[in-house]
């Protein structure tokens, strides 16, 4: 299953792309509209981009009046992602989302520098937000906590169906000349290929902490960076960063990822998932055997 990452690509602006995903990612809708930061607000880096967004957005009343039916004509799978200052947020725009059929699935963007925190407040969000809806939930961690699986099983215990996993990490560039920094907020968020370690290092740990569905992002540009994230534990992946570059990805990624699986012996890119646990497994317990090279010796 191939997705957008939230905030990387307007389906309404490129229907054609949005039709290739299994699924559409909207941008985090807040409650109130948001202009987002004033520019700069995305740099290039060496191994990334930077972007300083800060979720621009039409808030929910707009989005519900006059994007979502729009969204709806594109007949896809639509999840929508929220993003809230307080539980109280989250619990309303889950209640609003939940009335309307249109949507599939609530992503929580628990990630945005504002309301991340510690696992109580990842607890108080998603308790809240179950209560206020029926749909599926989707809990969007950061990378940046001090434990992952300990964030993520406190999402699922709080209720989360699935986890969404990485977003963006906070970064700086400077100005090559100047050396000012080059986004008008100094820092933003950190996407892209540098991602890619980070991601599975996270899926990995939620995967084995949970056991829960999981969206895999990060950095994937090619189908064997999909087949990765899969193995480490994801159900699914997103492309973000790169749909910038290369709108046609989905359908790349989508044809690599099961040549790719194929190659390594799986008849579907899902049958992989996990794989890498299994090794990491079997490695552990050779540990109690005698090693191969010492019986040599
Ligand atoms: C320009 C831009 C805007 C983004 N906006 C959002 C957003 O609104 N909500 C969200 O949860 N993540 C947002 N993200 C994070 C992505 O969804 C994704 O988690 C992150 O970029 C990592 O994936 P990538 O390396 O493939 O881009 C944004 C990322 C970028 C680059």
């Amino acid at each position: 299953m191939i997705l957008n990452a939230s905030g990387c690509l307007d389906a309404l602006a490129a229907p054609d792309v949005a039709r290739r995903l299994d699924a559409f990612v909207t941008k985090t809708v807040t409650p109130l509209p948001r202009e987002g930061n004033a520019p700069v607000r995305i740099a290039e880096t060496d191994a990334g981009m930077l972007n300083s967004i800060g979720l621009a957005n039409p808030g929910i009343d707009r989005f519900l009046a006059a994007t979502l039916p729009r969204l709806a004509e594109l007949a896809i799978r639509l999840w929508v992602s929220v993003g809230g200052f307080a539980t109280d947020d989250y619990a309303d725009l889950c209640r609003r989302l939940d009335e309307r059929d249109e949507v599939q699935v609530i992503e929580l963007n628990l990630s945005c520098p504002n309301v991340e925190g510690p696992e109580e407040t990842v607890v108080d969000i998603v308790t809240a937000a179950r209560a206020s809806t029926g749909k599926p939930l989707f809990a969007k961690l950061s990378a940046a906590v001090p434990d992952v699986a300990a964030t993520a099983t406190a999402a699922a215990e709080a209720g989360a169906d699935g986890l969404s996993l990485v977003n963006t990490i906070r970064g700086l560039a400077l100005d090559e000349r100047t050396l000012a920094p080059t986004l008008a907020t100094a820092t933003g968020g950190y996407s892209g290929p540098a991602l890619r370690p980070i991601a599975l290092a996270a899926v990995f740990a939620a995967y084995r902490a949970t056991g829960l569905p999981i969206v895999g992002m990060g950095g994937v540009e090619t189908g064997r960076h999909a087949l990765e994230l899969i193995a480490a534990g994801a159900s699914a992946c997103a492309l973000g960063t790169v749909l910038f570059a290369d709108p046609r990805a989905p359908g790349r990624v989508r044809t690599e990822l099961a040549a790719e699986s194929r190659t390594h012996g799986f008849e579907t890119p899902l049958a992989a998932r996990g794989a890498s646990h299994t090794i990491v497994s079997s490695l552990l317990s050779d540990k109690t055997k005698k090693p191969a090279i010492a019986s040599e010796m």
